[in-house]
């Protein structure tokens, strides 16, 4: 309720901006609410997925400033100005981003709900890691539960992307740098 006893409209609330895969974004919500339901009710970018809600299974899973998080914790406040990407910012333009294909060619995914997170999360690792360990790949999948797979399909895949990722670099030309001097 407004101060003058109306019902508060979204459109009595601040604007809240910040960028997602991309583009930029303005929200006129209540600053509390999850950045997930924002995510899903307001922008329509449903791929990112609710499991538990209390941040203990992964399925929310978003990059935000290069950070994994738990979008179902977050207030759409605390993203003020963030650069967010969401899993539909993955794919490339016409083609499954090298993640996606591996999942789908190495069963890292079933039912789904967790895949999204995953995808994520294994994003964040690739950034900064271009071949990781066995280890590490399951470091960077500790916050995100599968009660289906039983994890080894999605490890096997993150490893696969990755050692795809790496070939397609390998393949890139090599651009010969001039300098110029003043
Ligand atoms: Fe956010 Fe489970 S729904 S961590
Ligand atoms: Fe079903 Fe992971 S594929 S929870």
């Amino acid at each position: 309720m407004s101060a003058d006893g109306k019902a508060r409209t979204n459109a009595d609330w601040p604007a809240i901006r910040f960028t997602v895969n991309g583009e930029s974004r303005s929200v006129h919500v209540p600053p509390m609410k999850r950045l997930l339901d924002v995510l899903r009710e307001d922008l329509h970018l449903t791929g990112t997925k609710e499991g538990c809600g209390e941040g203990e299974c992964g399925s929310c899973s978003v990059r935000m400033n290069d950070e994994l998080v738990n979008s179902c914790l977050v207030p759409v406040l605390q993203a003020e100005g963030a650069d967010i990407q969401t899993v539909e910012g993955l794919a490339l333009e016409s083609s499954l981003h090298p993640l996606q294909e591996s999942f789908l060619h190495n069963g890292g995914a079933q039912c789904g709900i967790c895949t999204p997170g995953m995808l994520m999360a294994a994003a964040q690792l690739l950034a900064h890691s271009s071949h990781p360990s066995e280890a590490e790949i399951r470091e960077g999948l500790a916050g995100n539960l599968c009660r289906c797979t039983g994890f080894m399909r999605i490890f096997a895949s993150v490893a696969a992307a990755a050692r795809e990722t790496e070939s397609e670099l390998a393949k890139e030309p090599v651009v010969e740098q001039t300098h110029h001097a003043r």
